[in-house]
């Protein structure tokens, strides 16, 4: 009657799960992919390796990354069918909600992949994983052309990942996007420092989804509407916002700062529920943010002096530091899309692009665990006690 759950073998629900993925020491601040520090492979990696190491659990020798990347790069373009959908949308759908229909769609085209039969599902594993991380891209960027009004641009083989992603989002048919500034590399970097982070609200959605049997597309699909939430994936569009509104009311920061210490505002970007130090992730962004602003001669873009002041100040305030306040994933990251020219409302799009490996590596890590059971966490029941049914004429 109480209501009260404990941790119960039969319902295997203890709140927490185990996985060989990635570790995270929030007091000390690290990040690990399969043993490898965050650091390590933002300087020597690139998102498809890193991607094939979360996913497989080892760096590919030099062939298994030319196979991998081939595959990836053969399954870029999307079932014709599939360009009749972005009809359906009305103009000004925010990407998110479209992203999700269409991952959980694409399902449609791949039915030997979509089984809900988990041993199919598992055997197709391999070619569902290049599917999803190659069309992930050509999607949000159909997504894009079409709020903008273009023709949707096919992918071209020759180009590698991220600057594909940028050809089909900025090129136009008589102009080929011009990567000279080098953004297609910091957009590399951007998704592998998103790829995977431990049991995180979009992570577990999907593993939550995964485990009552549900195949790939549709766990990714439910990861995408778990990150779109501000609090989570969104905080990255927020960040902006809140950059230009300090910039536009004349502020340098320390106002928007006594803001959010009396409560009256919050200060995106900053703190975690796991990491009560500085987010490595954040950190490398902070200089990668300031390398391609230079790199395009922004390097005194005002938006980038106000997040600095606002870093600078918190990291002094007792307020931040008795709360352990530090600047997450998404502080600086939105500088480097804006200077991509990725429009604030696909800021957390690119979220999810860079957060694909990590959830196909999770559901596949469900769905291949023979002891897995459905996750069905229990509750602290607050309701009233057993009541007797009174008729309506009585109440
Ligand atoms: C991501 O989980 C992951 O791994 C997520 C992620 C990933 O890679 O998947 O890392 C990506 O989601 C990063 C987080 C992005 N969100 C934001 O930047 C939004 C702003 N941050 C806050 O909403 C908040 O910090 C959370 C949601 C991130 C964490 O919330 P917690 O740990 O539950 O902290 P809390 O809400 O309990 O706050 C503790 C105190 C409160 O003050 P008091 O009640 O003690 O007086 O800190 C304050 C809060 O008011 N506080 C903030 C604050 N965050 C917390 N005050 C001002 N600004 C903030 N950002």
């Amino acid at each position: 009657e109480s209501g009260y759950i404990s941790y119960d073998e039969s319902y295997g629900n203890t709140g927490s799960c185990q996985s060989e993925i990635t570790f995270i020491n929030g007091e000390k601040g690290i990040l690990r992919y399969r043993g490898y520090p965050i650091e390590d492979l933002a300087e020597h990696s690139s998102f498809l390796e890193s991607t094939y190491l979360i996913i497989y659990g080892e760096l590919p020798t030099q062939s298994q990354l030319d196979a991998f990347r081939n595959k990836v790069r053969d399954s870029a373009e999307v079932h014709v069918g599939m360009e009749h959908h972005f009809d359906g949308f009305p103009t000004g759908s925010h990407p998110m909600a479209i992203l999700s229909a269409m991952l959980n769609s694409l399902g449609c085209y791949y039915p030997e992949m979509s089984t809900n039969n988990r041993q199919q599902d598992l055997e197709s594993f391999d070619d569902a994983v290049a599917v999803l991380l190659s069309k992930v891209r050509t999607l949000a960027a159909m997504s894009y052309r079409m709020q903008v009004g273009k023709h949707f641009i096919y992918p071209k083989h020759k180009l590698r990942y991220s600057e594909n992603f940028l050809h089909m989002m900025f090129s136009d048919p008589y102009q080929d996007y011009d990567d000279s500034s080098g953004l297609a590399h910091a957009l590399d970097l951007f998704f592998l420092l998103h790829a995977d982070h431990e049991q995180n609200c979009s992570t577990s959605t999907v593993r939550m989804v995964a485990s009552g049997g549900a195949n790939l597309f549709a766990s990714v699909s439910a990861g995408v509407c778990a990150l779109w939430g501000p609090l989570h994936g969104g905080a990255n569009q927020a960040v902006i916002r809140m950059l230009q509104e300090i910039h536009d009311s004349g502020d340098d920061g320390r106002r928007f700062i006594e803001s959010a210490k009396s409560g009256d505002a919050k200060l995106m970007g900053f703190g975690h529920r796991v990491y009560k130090n500085y987010d490595p992730r954040a950190r490398i962004l902070g200089k990668a943010a300031e390398k391609v602003l230079s790199a395009i001669g922004y390097e005194d873009d005002p938006l980038l002096n106000i997040a600095r002041n606002l870093e600078q100040a918190a990291l002094e305030d007792d307020y931040f530091v008795e709360r352990k306040l530090y600047p997450n994933v998404d502080f600086y990251s939105g500088l480097i899309l804006k200077a991509a020219g990725i429009p604030p409302e696909f800021f957390t799009v690119m979220f999810a692009i860079g957060r694909m490996p990590g959830w196909l590596a999770n559901w596949h890590e469900v769905a291949s665990d023979e002891k897995a059971r459905i996750h069905r966490p229990r509750q602290v029941y607050q309701g009233p006690g057993v009541r007797d049914y009174v008729p309506i004429e009585n109440r």
